[in-house]
């Protein structure tokens, strides 16, 4: 519909309309309806007790400090806390290499804002992350898009793919969103080798790292990089930038992440941070350090994924009983997402549609192409629903299934 608003707005904008699954999505908001669609944490594991204390504390300890303006780059201790966390991985950076952003997703905004001019092409992953694509579509950015399989993004294909001049390379290694697939090590190697060589920076966006139910732990791409090409004088200077937030191990509400980067990129960052929020808020930055500080963080982490093991196992038994054998899914080894292809000649849309009749959703997978396929792919989250909803609503979706292969 037109508005005499529509002529005003900025080119930019052009790219930003709602999508035909958005307003599917819409009908999702019933009350007894199973969501596999979002992309929610548990809320049952949220941290209430220790929120409220540290909450109570903070105002007593800082008093008004705690509600004041600060520092572009974020609250020095919780960026110092981030340093040592990420120096436990076997790469040694310093608060230089920090700034805290108003969630990973300000970081994607802000990265679109410093490097990216329309028409510049970013490397992806077929599918990626959707978050990264809205903010970068209002920067004018075009897409590469590099197939993945079960290990991740195919880097036989990457090669080809860096020979377009892409201005950096978006990389999700760890139970990627929207597929639950984990980038192998050897194509890590191969990642942060052929991006050196094209000279094509790499921007690693790992909110699930922390996540892991099972498999051996595998080294990010910075800390790679960082090996790589020796990584002296206790400073990051790599091609890596580093994305991970406390959305998934503390709470998305108090949208509280952090960059790892180069120093004369944290600088351009913070610039660009100064002009779109002045800073973070202080308030939840002294609190999330006041949680996480004392080894809390870390117990808290092994409970959300036993909690989240549980749900995804619970998923994957409910799939292999009642889902038709022509439907394929992923295995993640942790995060929130799985992935699941159907038969080439049913469109993941529709079968959203009639299991809306049913009381149960997903997300189909069409947007998270940059490039357009993906109509037969559905993402499932496992994390925001008990064991017997994840097995009342995939018993409900497999009935839909059923009945979609046998009718169409
Ligand atoms: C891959 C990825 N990047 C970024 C984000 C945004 O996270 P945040 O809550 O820190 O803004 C998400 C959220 O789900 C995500 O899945």
């Amino acid at each position: 519909m037109q508005t005499p608003w529509d002529h005003r707005y900025a080119q930019r904008t052009q790219r930003m309309g709602s999508s035909a699954i958005r307003e599917l999505l819409k009908l999702t908001e019933k009350p007894d309806l199973i969501s596999f669609a979002g992309g929610l944490p548990a809320p049952d594991v949220f941290p209430l007790e220790e929120f409220k204390a540290a909450c109570i504390k903070v105002l007593d300890q800082f008093g008004p400090q705690s509600l004041q303006y600060s520092a572009t780059e974020g609250y020095l201790p919780l960026r110092e806390q981030i340093c040592r966390h990420t120096n436990r991985y076997g790469i040694s950076i310093n608060t230089e290499n920090v700034m805290i952003t108003s969630g990973s997703q300000q970081a994607l905004d802000l990265l679109g804002k410093i490097f990216i001019n329309p028409g510049d092409r970013i490397l992806v992953e077929s599918p990626t992350y959707l978050g990264a694509l809205q903010a970068w579509n209002a920067y004018g950015a075009e897409y590469v898009s590099v197939p993945s399989d079960k290990d991740g993004m195919v880097t036989d294909a990457l090669e080809e793919a860096l020979r377009y001049g892409p201005k950096f390379v978006y990389v999700l290694p760890n139970f990627q969103n929207p597929t639950g697939v984990t980038l192998s090590l050897e194509r890590r190697h191969q990642l942060v080798e052929l991006a050196d060589r094209y000279g094509v920076p790499i921007v690693e966006d790992d909110p699930y790292g922390q996540l892991r139910f099972e498999g051996d732990h595998l080294p990010s791409i910075v800390v790679l990089d960082g090996q790589y090409r020796g990584n002296h004088d206790h400073c990051y200077r790599g091609n890596v930038i580093y994305l991970s937030t406390f959305s998934k191990t503390l709470s998305p509400g108090i949208r509280l992440a952090w960059v790892v980067a180069p120093p004369e990129v944290i600088r351009k960052l913070v610039q660009a941070k100064q002009g779109a929020d002045l800073h973070t808020a202080t308030f939840n930055q002294i609190v999330a350090h006041e949680v996480s500080r004392g080894g809390f963080l870390d117990q808290h982490i092994k409970l959300i994924r036993r909690v989240y093991k549980e749900r995804r196992d619970a998923m994957l038994a409910a799939m292999d009983r009642y889902f038709p054998p022509e439907v394929d899914w992923t295995q993640p080894q942790g995060g929130l997402f799985l992935w699941g292809s159907l038969p080439e000649n049913l469109d993941s849309k529709d079968v959203l549609k009639q299991a809306i009749e049913r009381n149960v959703a997903f997300v189909p997978g069409e947007p998270f192409y940059p490039n357009g396929g993906g109509h037969n792919t559905m993402r499932i989250n496992f994390s925001n629903a008990s064991t017997e909803m994840i097995s009342e609503g995939i018993a409900r979706l497999g009935e839909v299934l059923y009945e979609k292969i046998k009718n169409t």
